[in-house]
């Protein structure tokens, strides 16, 4: 029986879950053999093998929200707010997985008011830039110092930290590392300071909601509670799904379907909302680290993940989306309005012919701007898919953290790749801490 006789022509392609929507309609729209298609055995086969891996304790982070105790988390803010109380700001060293989960969600919520009061300097590189901007921060403020790496050997992150130490106090330094392995976690025992464990069976882009997210986040002024509990809530909702019927399931599907059997290689993500911008820096981390890579045949498998940014990037990349090669998936990402609607108004000087504008608010010529972006791409039979938040905050976003680092896992096993290591990183680390 196809995905479409079992769940109704138009059913299951619109779901609901815990703080968002998302709406697939398109992706089945366009692909007739998809719908004819039953994809069971291959969820159910996917479904065994995650389950043992999360049974076993070999890989912790669907469980983590559910198991994360409010004692764990009372501590994370308890250090938030020393931390808080006695710096004026927080420089925070990390790369990959220990920077982009949490940067991005403190992206989405953070007020002017919140880093006014609290600023944050990311030290995420090991250009000259970098470091002299990062040197300037903490010159000109009394920071605390947050040094984040699960391994705790990335010479990035390590090379930056040891270069500013002596500007840094050492009481206001905490270490977040595997709580047993690598020197790291070696040194800091030796030395005494602050730290919290990564728990060791949740890699570093499956991170945000460890203590690698959540004191970033708790400094950035996000309530780390509501954002489990986003976390918590999708995962109830979703272990109560048939896998029929999973949207979990249905996106990781669609995603592997486009690419291997339509072709269409280049997958996007594309939020109308600038604060969501980093996010698809996670996102494409998250999704091209965990599937870009050989499979157990040993052939190389993966899509290409990349992020946009509505409206702006209609003005650079759509006309290549829409006449372009049709070997693109372009994902949307809007929110429902948050705000009372700003409306552009009239200017003093007479515009009679643009008067057509001024009494709209810009929400809507946004939103109205993603629907026109979305219809003359499904008029090309452009496949597109739209994310839509109830409203953006720490629950919704922990809700759909946890959903696409579900999803990504979900389509690890269909590609038949280990979604969670990532042996050309590793290799490019050992190579680059050889060469010096
Ligand atoms: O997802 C991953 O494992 C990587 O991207 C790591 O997060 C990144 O390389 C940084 O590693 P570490 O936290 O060990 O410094």
């Amino acid at each position: 029986m196809g995905y479409r006789k079992r769940n109704g022509e138009n059913g299951l392609k619109n779901y609901s879950l815990p703080g968002f929507n998302i709406d697939l309609t398109p992706l089945f729209h366009f692909a007739p053999n998809l719908q004819n298609w039953d994809p069971q055995s291959l969820f159910e086969k996917a479904h065994a093998q995650l389950k043992s891996k999360f049974e076993n304790g070999s890989i912790g982070f669907f469980d983590w929200p559910a198991t994360l105790t409010s004692d764990e988390l009372k501590k994370i803010e308890q250090i938030s707010q020393e931390l808080k109380s006695q710096y004026e700001g927080v420089l925070i060293c990390g790369i990959g997985g220990s920077h982009l989960g949490a940067a991005a969600v403190i992206e989405a919520l953070r007020s002017e008011e919140d880093e006014k009061q609290f600023p944050i300097f990311w030290l995420n590189n090991v250009d000259r830039w970098a470091i002299d901007r990062a040197k300037s921060f903490v010159s000109k403020k009394k920071v605390a110092t947050l040094l984040i790496s699960k391994s705790g050997n990335t010479t990035e992150t390590l090379s930056g930290f040891f270069h500013l130490s002596s500007l840094l106090d050492p009481k206001g330094i905490v270490i977040i590392t595997d709580p047993e392995s690598g020197e790291l976690r070696r040194w800091v025992n030796s030395h005494g300071y602050t730290h919290l464990p990564v728990p060791p069976n949740i890699g570093g882009r499956f991170s945000v909601l460890t203590s690698v997210g959540l004191l970033p986040l708790a400094l950035g002024g996000v309530n780390i509670h509501e954002m489990i509990e986003g976390a918590k809530e999708f995962r109830s909702y979703i272990a109560a799904q048939p896998l029929q019927e999973n949207p979990a399931y249905g996106y990781a599907l669609t995603s592997f379907w486009w690419d291997t059997q339509e072709k269409h290689s280049i997958q996007y993500l594309m939020p109308y909302l600038s604060e969501l911008k980093l996010l698809t820096d996670w996102y494409v981390q998250l999704w091209a680290e965990s599937l870009g890579k050989k499979n157990i045949h040993g052939k190389s498998v993966g899509p290409t993940f990349v992020g946009a940014l509505g409206t702006r990037d209609q003005h650079s990349l759509l006309q290549l989306f829409k006449e372009g090669p049709k070997d693109k998936v372009i994902g949307f990402i809007d929110c429902k309005p948050r705000t009372q609607g700003l409306t552009v108004g009239s200017p003093q000087l007479s515009s009679p012919q643009f008067e057509y504008l001024f009494q709209h608010t810009f929400e809507e010529i946004n939103s109205k701007a993603l629907s026109a972006t979305e219809q003359s791409l499904n008029a090309e039979r452009v496949p597109t898919y739209r994310v839509l938040f109830e409203d953006l905050t720490a629950r919704t976003l922990g809700s759909f953290l946890l959903f696409q680092e579900l999803a990504c896992a979900i389509a690890g096993e269909f590609y038949e790749v280990n979604a969670f290591n990532q042996p050309g990183v590793e290799e490019a680390k050992q190579l680059l801490r050889k060469s010096l």
